[in-house]
């Protein structure tokens, strides 16, 4: 194990892979490597995608959740959430507006809504499948039987986001009710990647009690797992949850991981997130600067973007939105990246 943090980044430059006390020496050095570590991302995100940036669209279409995050404003026991479900007609729509902008991914991403049964989400997919043939379907609707994603799967469902959030039991059971279990969570992931979907798992940086263990071993979780894609921003918190009273996540913290997972896994599908862009106007651009290479603008109907709060001040208008995909180009392009109109794949 090289001793100095410095000679254990460059040995993961290099591409070895780090233990997670390595991590952990990595995450305590930060401030002194941070700046190498985003050259050296940004470097990999330039071989493998070049100055292309890919978009996803962003369709919330429940927050009706069985679930009770201790995290997330849309829990199970939040009174004060003004529920809705989109129907089949309005995702289309969506898509539609969507397609017209140049996105060929959507992302179904919803609470865990009992409504949306099987049947009720394969027709949805299969539909979107048809009337978009060139575009990729993400689902990102939480756990569900292995019976279900395969259903999903066949349907035409290319990709699903499952955020593992955190790799540690003990802290799993922090942010979760004792219903709520790591192991199905894991269980869920490794069915989805073995029935062929580009998957993604991530994590929140800076949740309730965190610490760098914890994300050194969500890093060495995300190296061994293997993920098409991962998904991680700074915790937010929201005002009607238990966690209403506790400080954000860090963003240069969030920065450095996006670095290191972008070093760890050099071809990952890697977005600046919403959570982000909502702490730092500058988010989205930082993240790219860092290793991140897709952004997911919301195609939500304007009119129930407030009501999908996971965090609050949630960005949602301006370069979030998908209306405003120009604003977003440009503000690429003064980093020399372009929006291309592309699914966008996981590299093999
Ligand atoms: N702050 C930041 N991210 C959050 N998420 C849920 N609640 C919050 C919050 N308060 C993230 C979780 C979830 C994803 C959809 O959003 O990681 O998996």
């Amino acid at each position: 194990m090289a001793d100095d943090a410095s000679d254990i980044l460059e040995a993961l430059i290099g591409g070895d892979s780090l233990s997670a006390p390595e991590y952990e020496a990595l995450l305590v050095g930060r401030e002194t490597l941070q700046a190498r570590a985003a050259e050296a991302a940004n470097e990999l995100r330039l071989r493998y995608f070049g100055n292309k940036i890919y978009i996803r669209g962003l369709i919330e279409f429940t927050n009706y959740c069985r679930n009770d995050c201790m995290y997330c404003g849309i829990r199970r026991s939040n009174p004060n959430v003004e529920r809705y479900r989109l129907t089949s007609e309005q995702i289309y729509e969506c898509c539609e507006f969507g397609y017209g902008l140049g996105f060929r991914t959507f992302v179904l991403q919803g609470g865990e809504d009992g409504w949306f049964n099987d049947d009720r989400l394969v027709e949805i997919v299969s539909e979107i499948k048809s009337r978009y043939p060139d575009c990729a379907v993400t689902l990102s609707v939480g756990e569900r039987s292995r019976e279900s994603y395969s259903r999903l799967r066949s349907a035409g469902a290319d990709r699903y986001l499952l955020r593992h959030e955190t790799a540690n039991d003990w802290h799993y059971s922090q942010l979760h009710p004792s219903g709520q279990r790591l192991s199905s969570r894991l269980r869920c992931l490794k069915d989805l990647k073995e029935l062929g979907f580009q998957t993604g798992c991530g994590f929140m940086v800076g949740s309730p009690y965190q610490t760098l263990g914890h994300l050194a071993e969500d890093l060495t979780f995300i190296r061994s797992f293997c993920p098409a894609m991962v998904g991680l921003g700074p915790f937010i918190p929201h005002c009607d949850t238990p966690f209403r009273d506790l400080p954000c996540g860090d963003i240069e913290l969030t920065l450095f991981l996006l670095s290191l997972v972008r070093l760890t896994l050099p071809k990952v599908l890697l977005p600046a997130t919403t959570a982000l862009a909502t702490l730092d106007p500058k988010g989205r651009i930082r993240g790219i600067l860092s290793g991140a290479n897709v952004v997911m603008p919301n195609l939500s109907p304007f009119d129930i973007r407030k009501k999908y709060l996971l965090y609050n001040n949630k960005a949602g208008t301006g370069t979030e939105s998908a209306e405003g995909i120009r604003q977003l180009s440009e503000e690429l392009g003064s980093i020399g990246c372009e929006i291309v109109v592309d699914r966008g794949d996981a590299l093999t």
